[in-house]
């Protein structure tokens, strides 16, 4: 009776290998997390007032949120719009958003928690274009 082929351990070894690299890879840079921009002060401040003000009953926030305004995700980073373009909603309203007789300081904290949701995400991931790899890409 022979022994295992010697084709066959070898075969085991480059598995066995391949399974350590494997595994060590997906323990250490497959499970990093994605951290993310910080929020800074004003940020945290404007979201509370995005709260109390109830923004969210007409606005969505990565889709999310009320359907009478638009989504605000990328109001800010969208070089389209931008910050003085969402101060001028904020500042006066329209027929359709309430004036809510924010303070300037008051509407720049809203302005940089907006700039802070922008930075941290994308809406509409539709918009986004699948890569070769599988991932999606947006612009920005
Ligand atoms: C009663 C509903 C309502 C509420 C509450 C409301 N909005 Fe609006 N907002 C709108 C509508 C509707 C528009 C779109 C302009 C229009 O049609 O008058 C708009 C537009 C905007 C825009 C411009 C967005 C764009 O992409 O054109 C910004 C910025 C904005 N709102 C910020 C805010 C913030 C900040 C708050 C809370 C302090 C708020 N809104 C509360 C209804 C609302």
């Amino acid at each position: 009776m022979k022994g295992p082929q010697p084709w066959r351990r070898f075969l085991f070894l480059a598995l066995f290998v391949s399974f350590f690299f494997y595994s060590a890879s997906v323990y250490t840079s497959g499970t990093a997390l994605n951290e993310g921009p910080v929020a800074s002060d004003a940020a945290l401040r404007g979201q509370t007032l995005f709260r109390e003000n109830n923004c969210w009953a007409c606005h969505q926030i990565y889709g999310l949120g009320g359907y009478m305004g638009p989504d605000l995700t990328n109001v800010i980073n969208n070089p389209d719009l931008g910050p003085e373009y969402a101060r001028m909603f904020i500042e006066v309203g329209t027929d359709r958003m309430p004036d809510f007789q924010l303070s300037d300081s008051e509407i720049d904290d809203l302005i940089a928690y907006l700039e802070y949701v922008g930075a941290a995400g994308n809406y509409n991931p539709k918009k986004g274009k699948v890569t070769w790899y599988g991932t999606v890409e947006y612009e920005r």
